[in-house]
C-alpha cells in the first residue's frame, strides 16, 4: 500500500465519530486542529500528527498552511435525467406556481419523456459529467436518485446508469429508488394505482438486481399523500432497504411527521414544516436535508435551519440538482446559502455536508471525518479558516481534490 503524507495543513476542520451531530454539537462537535499533517495509508486515513511529529513519507504534499476538510457530501441530487428545462424559467418568472406546471404536463413529466427518449449510454456520459464537476467542486460522495422514468423500464435503466457510475470508481454513488416522484401518464389522476403498480412490479425488480439502498416519495399536496407515501415506504422497508422522504416542500401534509413515525433516515425540503414535524423527526432521529439552492431558484422561503437545529434534528445541507428546481450541482454555493439564509455558523455548515450527509446515506462509519480508519476522502481548499470557505460566493476554492487516496483534482 502507498502512502501519502499531507504536511503543513494550517487548520484541519472535521466532526468526530459516526454519528450525526445535533442540537448544540452541530456547531462544538467540529474540531479545529492547527499545523497538523494527515498521514494516508493506500485508501485509508492511517492518522493525523502534529505537523513537526510526521513521520517521513516518500509522497507528499504540502498544503501551504491551508484548510483541510473530509470530503462532502452531497446527499440528495436527482442526477441522472434526460434534457434540461430552461423554457419553464419565463413562465415561473410570470408567476406559475411548481405545481401547477407539473399539473399541466410540464415539469418532472416534462423531464419524463426526455429520460424515456434516452439511451441508457447518453444518461450514463451526461451524469457522469456532471459527477466530475462535483468532484472539482471538493464532493466526492452524492446520492443520486431515480424517478424520471416511472415504469419498470425506465426507472431500472436510470437506476443502472447509477450502478455503472459507482462501479467506475472514481465516486462514491448512493443509489435511490424513488418512482414515486410524480404520476405518469399512463396512471393519470390515479396515484393510488400508480404506488400498487411500484410496489408490486417495479420494486421487487429493483430489489432482484440489488439497484438501490433507499427509496423515496415526493409526499406533498396534488403528488402523493402520507397514507400513499406511507404504503411507499413501508413497502421499500419490507424489502429491507433505508428511506428518504420528499417533505413539506410546499404544504404541510404531514410528510415529516411521517418521517419521524416510521424512522425514515432523512427528510428533504421541510421548508414549510411546522412543530409537530420537527417534534416527530427528533423522536424518530430522522436527518432534516435542506436545501437552499432550490427555495432561491424557486423563489421560495428558507427552511428554519436553527428551529431544526434547536430541537436536536441533525441538519444535512445538499444540492436537490435537478433540472427543474435546482440547475446548479455547486455545493459550496449551498453552503454560501447556509450561511446567510438558514444563519448557521460554518461549523454547523461543515458538519451538515461532511457527517451529517453522510450519515443521510448510510456512510458515517466509513466517511465523513478526518480520522484514523475513515476512507481518504479529503479537501484541501483554497482557504485558511472555515469563515472564508462559507463567505465566499459562486467561486470554486476547491483546490485539491483527495477520494480514496488519490489525487483527483
Ligand atoms: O426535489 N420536488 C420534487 N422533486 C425535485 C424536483 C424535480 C424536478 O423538478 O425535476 C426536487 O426539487
Ligand atoms: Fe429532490
Amino acid at each position: 500500500m502507498s502512502m501519502l503524507l499531507i504536511k503543513n495543513i494550517g487548520m484541519l476542520a472535521t466532526a468526530k465519530g459516526c454519528s450525526p451531530l445535533c442540537g448544540a454539537a452541530q456547531h462544538s462537535g467540529i474540531e479545529i486542529i492547527r499545523n497538523c499533517a494527515v498521514l494516508i495509508n493506500g485508501d485509508t486515513i492511517q492518522a493525523v500528527y502534529d505537523n513537526d511529529e510526521a513521520p517521513k513519507c516518500e509522497n507528499v504534499i504540502d498544503a501551504n498552511g491551508l484548510l483541510v476538510t473530509a470530503g462532502l457530501v452531497d446527499a440528495h441530487t436527482h442526477l441522472v435525467f434526460g434534457g434540461w428545462r430552461q423554457h419553464e424559467v419565463p413562465l415561473k418568472l410570470r408567476g406559475a406556481g411548481y405545481l401547477e406546471i407539473l399539473q399541466a404536463g410540464g415539469g418532472i413529466l416534462n423531464t419524463l419523456t426526455a429520460t424515456r427518449n434516452a439511451t441508457e449510454d447518453e444518461l450514463y456520459l451526461r451524469a457522469g459529467k456532471v459527477l466530475d464537476e462535483m468532484l472539482s467542486y471538493g464532493v466526492t460522495t452524492v446520492e443520486a436518485k431515480s424517478g424520471y422514468g416511472l415504469n419498470v423500464e425506465d426507472e431500472l435503466k436510470q437506476l443502472r446508469v447509477i450502478r455503472r457510475l459507482k462501479e467506475q470508481g472514481s465516486f462514491n454513488v448512493v443509489p435511490t429508488f424513488m418512482a414515486a416522484h410524480a404520476v405518469p401518464p399512463e396512471f393519470k389522476g390515479n396515484p393510488d394505482g400508480y404506488i400498487e403498480f411500484i410496489c408490486t412490479e417495479i420494486l421487487p425488480k429493483v430489489a432482484d438486481d440489488e439497484l438501490c439502498e433507499f427509496v423515496d416519495v415526493f409526499c406533498e399536496t396534488g403528488v402523493f399523500n402520507v397514507e400513499q407515501s406511507r404504503k411507499m415506504l413501508t413497502y421499500g422497508q419490507a424489502y429491507g432497504f433505508k428511506t428518504k422522504i420528499h417533505a413539506d416542500e410546499i404544504d404541510a401534509i404531514g410528510g415529516s411527521v411521517l418521517a419521524g413515525e416510521i424512522g425514515a433516515t432523512s427528510a428533504e425540503h421541510l421548508i414549510a414544516v411546522d412543530d409537530a414535524g420537527i417534534a416527530s423527526m427528533a423522536r424518530g432521529g430522522t436527518i432534516a436535508c435542506l436545501l437552499p439552492g432550490t427555495s432561491l431558484y424557486l423563489n421560495k422561503d428558507f427552511a428554519p435551519a436553527r428551529k431544526f437545529i434547536e430541537a436536536g434534528v441533525p441538519v444535512a445541507v445538499c444540492t436537490d440538482f435537478n433540472p427543474g428546481s435546482c440547475p446548479s450541482d455547486n455545493l459550496q454555493l449551498c453552503m454560501n446559502l447556509a450561511y446567510l439564509k438558514y444563519r448557521m455558523t460554518p461549523e454547523e455548515i461543515l458538519a451538515a455536508v461532511t457527517l451529517n450527509a453522510a450519515c443521510a446515506v448510510n456512510r458515517g462509519e466509513s466517511i465523513g471525518t478526518v480520522e484514523s480508519g475513515k476512507q481518504a476522502d479529503l479537501v484541501i481548499w483554497d482557504a485558511k479558516d472555515l469563515d472564508y470557505l462559507v463567505y465566499r460566493m459562486g467561486s470554486n476554492l476547491a483546490k485539491i481534490v483527495i477520494r480514496k487516496g488519490n489525487i483527483v483534482k
